[in-house]
């Protein structure tokens, strides 16, 4: 599989499986010698309604530095533009203030909070869902493109004048 570049070089992430609704990736600090800084992953991919989720999980020391973001924006472009989805949605414990702002900042927009919706540690926890959403896509920011425009049918296109073979995809 490809392996997925932020430009400028911060994070990559290296595809290591995919399945028919995920795909995990192996998150690599560019900053820091290449060394491994967690893992991510698009699930409950559909593809009928072309939508899904981000998961993203960093080692702990390497958490704090801006790289969760990054990834998140590599994420996006790998759903919106490799996959050709149309939705994007983050799914978080509501005190997962990294998490949440780290959406933020990619341009995610708080749809909701699912009440008392996760079990942890014995107790039953609010998440905060936060989404690409409705029309969310023609603003949306990608780190080396610009600005993914949305098609009448949501179909996400790269922005004109891009080159065929975009230089950060090492596959
Ligand atoms: C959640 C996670 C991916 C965020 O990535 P990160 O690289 O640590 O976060 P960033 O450095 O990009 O910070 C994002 C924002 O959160 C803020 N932030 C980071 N850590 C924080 C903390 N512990 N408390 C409060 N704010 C925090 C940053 O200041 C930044 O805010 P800004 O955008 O306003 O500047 C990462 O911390 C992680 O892997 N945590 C453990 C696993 C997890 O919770 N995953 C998400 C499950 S859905």
């Amino acid at each position: 599989m490809a392996t997925y570049l932020t430009e400028p070089r911060s994070v990559a992430i290296l595809g290591v499986r995919a399945c028919d609704d995920a795909t995990l990736f192996s998150v690599v600090d560019l900053t820091d010698g290449d060394r491994l800084a967690g893992e991510a992953l698009l699930w409950g991919i559909d593809l009928h309604n072309r939508t899904a989720h981000l998961g993203i999980s960093l080692l702990p020391e390497f958490r704090g530095r801006a790289l969760g973001a990054d990834v998140a924006r590599v994420l996006c472009h790998y759903g919106f533009a490799l996959r050709g989805l149309n939705r994007l949605q983050v799914d978080t414990l509501a005190d997962n203030v990294a998490m949440i702002r780290a959406a933020t900042g990619v341009g995610f927009v708080k749809e909701g909070v699912l009440r008392r919706a996760t079990w942890v540690d014995g107790d039953f926890l609010d998440e905060v869902v936060k989404s690409t959403g409705d029309g969310h896509l023609a603003t949306f920011e990608d780190p080396v493109r610009g600005v993914y425009p949305s098609g009448p049918g949501g179909t996400c296109r790269l922005r004109s004048g891009g080159s065929a073979k975009p230089p950060y995809i090492d596959s």
